[in-house]
């Protein structure tokens, strides 16, 4: 028989996405709808080795459906790793009467998500992070905001790099995934991505696209360069000094994590926030929640887990076709 949830506890873990507190939000209402009791688990699972737990009611999430960052703060725990650091968390859970969990964050939290669930906690996930790296899901929460702020800095930089007709590089955020250049590149009309999942380090290739661009009479040239990629300041200088075109590096930083979440974000993460609820409800354990084929679903965390997510080759070259 399925276990009845009585108090239900959310965390937010690794890093923060706009759009985390509208999810926290939905959590907490929508569980307390249903006659459930809520704790809120402070600064992740290190908050919850800590047993930094707090009771929430409506009132602890007004004003927060329009706020970036994450009002439960976040942290990354490398205790939480261990076989006991997972048992103390779990223990401390049985200790605060919370018999379901929902963690809100990338891969890496779902790993200590799922440990929690074999731990006897029931548990779901709610993918959270700017990246959109998680691979059962075409959405997460923080990345049309993350990427819209990109692309709105991009604008004004390329204004900028059109009136010097230089060569701009923007590094945007993504260590291991290039999706927000992917996006950036097509949005912003870039004349050359850099991927951390299909770039060759062939510079004298980049090199001989600015020469012949400036040929073909642009006035500038873009190249988005993903944080996984790097080293823009140096490629700058070596590329000025190869083409003889000025060229400026711009490193667009943790900008891109924080700000007001757009409507996309917001609602998404509200109805994910509603929907891990429901599955806790229903007594479903170890779940993520997704967003797929344009509708919400959910997947079991180890399958979540061992999927694989790539760059969609012709968004990449669609992208190059469009640069001309
Ligand atoms: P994200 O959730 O954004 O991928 P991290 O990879 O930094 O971010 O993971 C966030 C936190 O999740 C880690 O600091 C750790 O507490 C927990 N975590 C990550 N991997 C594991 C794991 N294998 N087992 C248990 N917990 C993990
Ligand atoms: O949340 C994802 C992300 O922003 C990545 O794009 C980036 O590589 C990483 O987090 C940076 O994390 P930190 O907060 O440690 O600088």
């Amino acid at each position: 028989m399925a276990k009845e949830i009585k108090t239900i506890g959310v965390l937010t873990s690794g890093g923060d996405a706009p759009g985390m507190n509208a999810a926290i939000r939905a959590v907490v209402r929508e569980a307390l709808g249903k006659g459930l009791k809520v704790k809120g688990i402070k600064r992740g699972f290190a908050g919850l080795l800590q047993e930094e737990i707090m009771d929430m009611d409506a009132r602890s999430v007004s004003d927060t459906i329009q706020r970036g960052g994450t009002i439960l703060q976040t942290a990354r725990c490398l205790e939480f790793k261990t076989a006991e650091g997972q048992e103390r968390g779990a223990e401390i859970c049985k200790k605060h009467g919370i018999d379901g969990m929902i963690v809100i964050g990338g891969d890496g939290s779902f790993q200590g998500a799922q440990k929690l669930a074999r731990l006897g906690i029931n548990t779901i996930g709610i993918p959270g992070t700017i990246d959109l790296d998680i691979a059962c899901t075409e959405y997460t929460i923080g990345f049309d905001t993350a990427v819209n702020t990109a692309m709105e800095a991009i604008d004004k930089v390329r204004d900028t790099s059109t009136s010097h007709e230089r060569c701009s590089i923007i590094e945007v955020m993504g260590r291991g995934a290039g999706y927000i250049a992917l996006w950036c590149g097509i949005a912003n009309g870039a004349e050359d991505i850099l991927l951390p999942e299909r770039y060759d380090f062939d510079e004298q290739k980049l090199v001989n696209h600015i020469i012949e661009n400036r040929k073909r009479g642009k006035q500038h040239h873009i190249i988005i360069n993903a944080e996984g990629i790097g080293h823009s300041e140096s490629m700058a200088k070596r590329i000025e000094a190869a083409t003889g075109i000025e060229t400026r590096a711009t490193i667009l930083g943790h900008m891109q994590r924080g700000g007001s979440p757009t409507c996309k974000d917001r609602v998404y993460a509200s109805i994910m926030g509603c929907y891990a609820v429901d599955l806790l409800c229903e007594g479903k354990t170890n779940r993520v929640v997704a967003y797929c084929n344009g509708d919400f679903t959910d997947y079991d965390i180890d399958e979540a887990l061992a999927m694989k997510k790539g760059i969609p080759e012709y968004q990449f070259q669609y992208c190059t076709n469009l640069a001309i």
